[in-house]
């Protein structure tokens, strides 16, 4: 039987009731309807569809033409989950009113139920206009990908007492602009733990360490499909890409041999 539709205030209460939130990443309607069958909780159009899906070396080059099209073919496939799309970069920095109209693009035209935007303090009055005129936020903090070319690197963050400083006063700051939930991304558990146990909004992690109040991951990262690199927080739960080439190869044997197809796999 299908559970009740997963809704904003049912994510922020899971916090409350001590249940851990689920969260992983898909780009199309194929993947989103397997997770949401699976029972994910938060199924997240990722911008990291521009490494994963479309072969780019970073997420910047992510459009929100792209970013809409990935979010309408998800939502055909999700009934159960809460389905938040990320915000591309350059979608929302430039002025409160572009983010405003490009964050109502995603509930228009493909339906979200909350947009996902990187950054703390620098963002927070953009962030409390978009959720006031209603449309739920998910912060993002700790190694936002928008800023490698500013990191340099993909390395841990805030691991020095100022940087751990200014990411709890981030993300007090992103939970009174009124965000219901805020992803840390590979930081120190300790610093999530904090931050976790500071906060009222649920706190998602990946890379963050066990105590954040729910996880996220790329689904191509935990499904051992996507293989060019693997981080050290990822748990590989499948190897598909191994299953994927196998069954082709033995697909184009058969074809090579003509044991493909057979007369039952043929019309008389
Ligand atoms: O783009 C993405 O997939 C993400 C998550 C993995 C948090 O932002």
């Amino acid at each position: 039987m299908q559970q009740d539709k997963l809704t904003v205030p049912a994510i922020v209460e899971m916090k409350r009731k001590g249940e851990k939130i689920t969260s992983l990443t898909a780009y199309d309607a194929l993947f989103a309807k397997l997770l949401d069958q699976a029972g994910v909780d938060v199924i997240l159009v990722g911008d990291s569809c521009a490494m994963v899906f479309q072969g780019e070396e970073t997420t910047l080059p992510f459009t929100m033409e792209e970013a809409i099209y990935h979010s309408r073919v998800v939502r055909r496939g999700v009934q159960r989950a809460l389905l938040v799309a990320d915000m591309p970069f350059m979608s929302y920095q430039v002025s409160t009113a572009e983010a405003m109209h490009n964050a109502g693009l995603f509930f228009k035209k493909a339906l979200v139920d909350a947009v996902k935007i990187e950054g703390g303090r620098r963002e927070v009055e953009t962030i409390a206009k978009i959720v006031a005129a209603g449309m739920p936020v998910m912060g993002h903090l700790g190694l936002t990908p928008q800023s490698i070319r500013a990191f340099g690197t993909y390395s841990v963050q805030a691991r020095s007492e100022a940087a751990a400083n200014d990411l709890l006063l981030d993300a007090q700051a992103l939970q009174d602009a009124g965000v219901f939930a805020v992803v840390l991304e590979k930081i120190p558990e300790a610093l999530a733990k904090k931050v976790t146990e500071a906060l009222d909004i649920p706190t998602i992690g990946i890379g963050a360490g066990v105590h954040c109040d729910g996880q996220v991951l790329v689904a191509h990262d935990a499904l051992g499909l996507f293989t060019d690199f693997k981080p050290k927080f990822v748990r590989r739960y499948a190897e598909l890409a191994e299953t994927v080439v196998a069954a082709v190869q033995n697909y184009c044997r058969d074809v090579k041999a003509a044991t493909f197809p057979s007369s039952d796999e043929s019309y008389r």
